[in-house]
């Protein structure tokens, strides 16, 4: 297991840089964390180090967003299952073809979808401590 630390915000697009290395061929991230525990802000931060321009939010209520980097013109894809109450719902949205598109996919809230994730998911927890500062853990 991988630990990265995020001291503040002015540090976390060197923790994505960090994270971007530990990344592999592996396409599928689960990100695990409480609310406001700053998944949004690190896949946002994830994003521009891959070099996605447009802004990137949280896809709430779309539960998908789909950005291109325009550094490799792949796409990739942001889901936020938060707001799902029937898994019906993702199986409507096609949840296979992103999954299993070999493009990178960040998913919010997996524990809602947890039997639809690939088995090689890879599982990331974002933990707020006490001081502020976030643990990665991949
Ligand atoms: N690494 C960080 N350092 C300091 N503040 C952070 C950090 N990450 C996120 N925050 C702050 O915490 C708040 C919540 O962040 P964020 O929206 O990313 O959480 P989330 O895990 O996506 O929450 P939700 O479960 O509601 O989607 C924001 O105000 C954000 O600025
Ligand atoms: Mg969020």
């Amino acid at each position: 297991m991988n630990t990265i630390t995020i001291k503040d915000l002015d540090h976390i697009d060197e923790a994505a840089r960090e994270f971007m290395g530990l990344m592999g061929d592996d396409t599928v991230f689960a990100f695990y964390g409480k609310m406001g525990a700053g998944k949004t802000t690190f896949i946002k931060a994830l994003c521009k180090q891959l070099g996605v321009e447009e802004e990137v939010n949280s896809p709430t209520f779309a539960i998908i967003n789909e950005y291109r980097s325009e550094t490799t013109a792949e796409l990739i894809y942001h889901f936020d299952f938060y707001r799902i109450k029937k898994l019906e719902e993702v199986y409507d949205l096609g949840y296979e073809d992103y999954f299993y598109s070999g493009a990178l996919c960040f998913i919010e809230w997996p524990e809602l979808v947890e039997e639809l994730l690939p088995l090689d998911a890879k599982k990331v927890t974002i933990t707020e401590n006490s001081d502020g500062s976030r643990t990665i853990t991949i």
